[in-house]
């Protein structure tokens, strides 16, 4: 079941609803009243309510594996410029959160899974959502079925071995980004490049919040500092 409303309290606590009356130590905000805009406890504390959105959603499916963060899925979507047209293969497709922004851009993504649990997690988190995808429990590295694809996007220990399966599906100019963790595998793939990529770049996005209260303005001291090197190749 989807997120509908977001609601906040005065300590800046958030709370996730998605249907029913609402319990918090706060106190109780029957369900007619959130929906109506009119929340207050029954205690008399106040929330801040919105509506949730496509992301406040996505980002609290049932987590499997580790998912890519929106820094490096907005990075993907806009250097790749895909769009609704676009014909997209992704793998894996773990706990399928890629793989929902993905598909919320095109209706046109096959995405691959070749752990069977990963993918019935991937499965159940697209149907609670209603994203159509087409979700494969296939190991990509044995084949890729789909031609005349926009952006291969591989978030995989061994993104090597699909190369050879990546060149036959890709347009001219199509793109291959692989998402790896460990700078060595970063030097193993573009080593295996071979003749029918042209290796773009590796990238390392790092992505710092602020503080903006009064006068402390600053950055936090913790951030999101290393999740994985993006790294572009095209077909030539
Ligand atoms: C880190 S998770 C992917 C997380 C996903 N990008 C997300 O944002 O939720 C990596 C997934 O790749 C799958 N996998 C690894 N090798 C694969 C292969 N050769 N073919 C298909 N899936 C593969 C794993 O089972 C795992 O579920």
């Amino acid at each position: 079941m989807k997120i509908k409303k977001i609601l906040i309290d005065k300590k800046e606590n958030k709370y996730y609803w998605k249907e029913g009356d609402f319990h918090s130590s706060l106190g109780k905000i029957g369900e007619k009243d959130i929906i109506s805009g009119n929340i207050k406890s029954h205690l008399g504390k106040e929330f801040i309510c919105f509506n949730a959105s496509f992301a406040d959603n996505v980002l609290n499916m049932g987590k499997g594996p580790a998912i890519m963060l929106p820094k490096d899925i907005g990075f993907i979507i806009s250097y790749s410029g895909i769009n609704e047209k676009s014909r997209i293969v992704e793998a894996g497709a773990g706990s399928g959160v890629l793989t929902a922004f993905l598909s919320n851009i095109s209706h046109d993504v096959y995405s691959y899974e070749k752990n069977e649990s990963n993918y019935n997690l991937a499965r159940k988190n697209l149907d609670e959502l209603g994203i159509k995808t087409n979700l494969k429990n296939k190991d990509i590295t044995e084949g890729i079925d789909e031609k005349d694809i926009d952006l291969i996007m591989l978030d995989l220990p061994n993104p090597w071995e699909v190369l050879k399966h990546a060149e036959k599906s890709l347009k001219s100019g199509g793109f291959l980004i692989s998402y790896l963790p460990a700078i060595t595998q970063v030097q193993k793939l573009v080593d295996s490049k071979g003749d029918n990529f042209f290796f773009d770049k590796a990238i390392e996005l790092i992505e710092r919040e602020w503080y903006v209260e009064g006068q402390k303005v600053r950055p936090k001291s913790r951030m999101i500092g290393h999740t994985g090197f993006l790294v572009i190749f095209r077909k030539i």
